[in-house]
């Protein structure tokens, strides 16, 4: 059928559609001729989970699923490791079809070749970091020396050195799903399965983890197989993606290939509806003023600030730290000189924002301004500062 061979293709899911439900054929009948899920749901009973989906994945490659709560993503997971058998359709890692598998030979395809990690976590409470990250291999029957070599080898790699005999209970969600990844990573298999990983975890929690994923996959070249309801994070994360609704794909590309060139409007919503921007607000960038002086205060003193600090210009604030302007380098030297008062100095007037607005709105004022924009909360006290840089970087 396939007439050139990639050999570099570690999985291939072909036609696959699974169907949950007693009348099978008729709903497949009604599949043949169109029907869309909810009318084969409404006449036969039968739910659609999966619906002829195809699509390869390149070994050392991210490949990504994404689609709504429901769309089907992880039936595929659970019909790339076989914990449900398809209702039609192959699937082929490494070109062998892994319904073919006897006991044995599933039993190492899990183990060994495929490694699942959930959004739930699935760790142990009751053991700690290092016995959690090496239970893979102490049921393989790896030796206790051998397999914490390995674990804490794990930990290391996904940034929990230190952490090896803590409590599950004390960590936080961010470190509960570094030691996921570092328990999955431990049996070194070849295809990592992430179903949804982060989507439990904080916004800036999960920013690190996936810059963590992808320098990890980078440093082990791990195939990864990620599932997630979230556009960015499918950008960020794959080399290609796969965008499922009501059980199909509906386009497969790369992430420039497909916002340039979306397959149908449903398609250009979804990537539209998840403008970052849109979703973050100024808090998640906001960063702490390195360098404020107050309105008692004077330019020797400000002056000092600045050099400690290394910058050019300090956020002058009152006696309870409401926000009153900047004062520039230039100026305080001005004030040394005794050219200018030191209460004349500060540049007033300048726009601010709040942390609960949006980045989209920051924008405009954003590329117009020429200091870090002043964030401040209904008092008019200064909780913190945004930059350009900062604005620009939440885009990408
Ligand atoms: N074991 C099951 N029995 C019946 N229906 C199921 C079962 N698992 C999933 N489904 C249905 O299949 C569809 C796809 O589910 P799922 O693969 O979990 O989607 P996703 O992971 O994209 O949220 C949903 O309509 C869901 O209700
Ligand atoms: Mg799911």
């Amino acid at each position: 059928m396939n007439e050139v061979k990639n050999n570099n293709i570690i999985l291939r899911v072909e036609n696959l559609t699974k169907l949950f439900g007693t009348k099978k054929t008729l709903a497949r009948e009604m599949l043949k001729k169109g029907h869309d899920k909810e009318e084969i749901l409404k006449h036969t009973g039968v739910t659609v989970a999966v619906n002829n989906v195809s699509f390869e994945v390149e070994r050392g490659k991210v490949f990504v699923l994404i689609g709504l709560s429901g769309s089907g993503k992880s039936t595929v997971v659970r019909c790339i490791n076989m914990l449900q058998p398809p209702t039609s359709g192959k699937i082929y890692f490494e070109g062998q079809d892994v319904e073919s598998f006897s006991k044995s030979e599933l039993l190492d395809y899990r183990r060994n070749k495929v490694s699942m990690v959930f959004q739930s976590f699935g760790l142990m409470s009751h053991r700690n970091v290092l016995n959690n990250v090496a239970f893979g291999l102490e049921i393989r029957g790896v030796k206790k020396s051998e397999r914490e070599e390995r674990a804490m080898e794990m930990i290391s790699m996904v940034g929990l050195k230190g952490w090896e005999y803590s409590d599950i209970s004390s960590l936080s969600g961010g470190m509960r799903q570094r030691v996921g990844i570092a328990r999955a990573l431990a049996n070194n298999p070849d295809i990592l399965l992430m179903d949804e990983p982060f989507s439990a975890l904080d916004p800036l929690v999960r920013q690190d983890m996936q810059f963590e994923l992808l320098s990890i996959q980078e440093k082990l070249n791990k195939t990864v197989i990620f599932i997630t309801h979230d556009i960015n994070e499918a950008f960020k994360l794959g080399d290609t993606v796969a965008i499922m609704r009501d059980g199909k794909i509906i386009q497969i590309d790369t992430p420039e290939g497909m916002s340039s060139n979306p397959a149908d409007d449903y398609v250009r919503n979804f990537i539209n509806s998840a403008d970052k921007a849109q979703i973050y607000c100024v808090r998640s960038i906001m960063q702490t003023p390195t360098c404020l002086v107050r309105t008692r205060d004077g330019a020797n003193h400000a002056l000092k600030q600045m050099k400690i600090n290394g910058v050019s210009s300090a956020f002058v604030v009152a006696e309870k730290m409401q926000f009153v302007g900047i004062l520039t380098l230039e100026n305080a030297l001005k004030v040394r000189a005794g050219e200018l008062a030191y209460q004349n100095a500060f540049i007033r007037d300048l726009p601010t924002t709040t942390p609960e607005t949006h980045i989209a709105d920051l924008i405009p004022i954003a590329a117009e301004a020429s200091f870090p924009i002043a964030v401040v909360d209904e008092n008019n006290q200064l909780s913190g500062i945004v930059t350009k840089a900062s604005v620009l970087a939440s885009l990408i």
